[in-house]
């Protein structure tokens, strides 16, 4: 890696959490992330969700066959965990090269998790059986229980629930997804080298306030919600920090205008357009440019026990202004909107594609 006031170069980040959709949407979005990142832990949350094997082949098809040819981009599958499934599916799918982790939705914690888990417990054996192939578990880190405010629920999941899986499956690899408090910061840092979390870049950039500056922002609402300015901070610092247990998972999450604009919007935040220099941003303001690399192309690999990127990518620090809205084309041919995290807003840092050349990084 190499870096000055200017001009960064690291190896090629990979998105360890995206949501790429499907249909009209897939194809509207899956080019904002192939571009920038060399591999891409894809959710399973479609409707209905990936629970098989040949679903998750078939669904890697449709994401591959929406990028242009040439793009050099592999989409990394998950399962989605229900009560119902069998432990055999998660290990041919695994020792298949299909499965490359599993998703845990708490049922009901957010888009398409209906069918997700309503009692841990009774994925013991799902537990198990990927322990024991080392397949990682990724978590959707909230309580459902409608009596559990909604900014207490990841402190609430860790205390009742993970902390629980954990001494119960100490040789799982787990990665608690999208944290948004100081207590998940502190639960990964003080946990085993099983442990590790991604962190978004809207969660280092905006707090709880943000869904109500001057009105209902429901660009700004995802799950789990941004809380205090106190856990934005502890996020910025653990992100920054260059720590092996902190990477880069963007969870860009894109739902159309209008189903964002609704009397009960979903929640999701489509970054992927700027998730590379929305991080650089926030490396940068923290001087912290040197760790960048470690968050966004090394920890995440090495966690996985995947080989790191040996394209370089570059960033300069050249300001862009980001659109109000991205323009799809809807399966009947209608014109339909996407808002990027940080519409309107300047940025200070921009990719240049054209120096991804053939130069490797030793
Ligand atoms: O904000 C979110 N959107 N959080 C999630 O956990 C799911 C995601 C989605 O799929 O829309
Ligand atoms: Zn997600």
């Amino acid at each position: 890696m190499t870096t000055s006031h200017e001009k960064i170069v690291i190896r090629q980040p990979d998105d360890w959490h995206v949501h790429l959709r499907d249909g009209s949407l897939l194809d509207g979005v899956a080019l904002s992330t192939a571009r920038i990142f060399r591999r891409a832990i894809v959710m399973p949350n479609l409707q209905p969700p990936i629970i098989s094997v040949e679903s998750a082949i078939k669904y890697r098809k449709r994401i591959l066959d929406a990028l242009p040819k040439g793009v050099d981009f592999i989409p990394l599958m998950t399962a989605y965990l229900t009560e119902d499934l069998s432990p055999g599916v998660l290990e041919r799918g695994h020792r298949e090269g299909v499965f490359t982790a599993a998703k845990l939705y708490p049922a009901n914690s957010t888009t398409n998790s209906s069918e997700g888990v309503r009692d841990i417990r009774a994925i013991d054996s799902l537990l198990e059986t990927m322990e024991r192939i080392d397949m990682p578990l990724l978590i959707h880190g909230e309580v459902t229980d409608p009596e559990i405010d909604i900014f207490d629920r990841e402190e609430v999941f860790i205390d009742k629930c993970l902390s629980p899986l954990l001494t119960r499956h100490p040789a799982l690899r787990v990665v608690l997804e999208h944290i948004t408090t100081l207590q998940a910061v502190q639960f990964v840092e003080s946990s085993s080298e099983m442990v590790a979390a991604t962190i978004t870049p809207h969660h280092l950039h905006v707090n709880r306030n943000a869904l109500f500056k001057g009105g209902l922002r429901s660009d700004f609402y995802c799950l789990p919600v941004a809380k205090r300015e106190l856990h934005r901070l502890a996020l910025r610092q653990a992100a920054t920090s260059g720590k092996k247990c902190f990477f880069l998972g963007t969870d860009s999450a894109p739902h159309r205008r209008v189903d964002k604009e609704s009397s009960c919007g979903c929640a999701g935040i489509f970054n992927a357009k700027f998730a590379l220099e929305s991080y650089a941003e926030v490396f940068d303001d923290e001087g912290a440019l040197h760790h960048l690399e470690a968050f966004a192309s090394i920890n995440g690999p090495s966690f996985y026990g995947m080989p790191l990127n040996n394209t370089p990518m570059t960033l300069v620090r050249r300001s862009q202004v980001v659109p109000q809205t991205f323009q799809i084309t809807s399966e009947l041919n209608r014109k339909e909107y996407l808002v990027p995290f940080h519409a309107g807003e300047t940025l200070q840092w921009s990719v240049v594609l054209d120096e991804k050349d053939s130069k490797t990084v030793s």
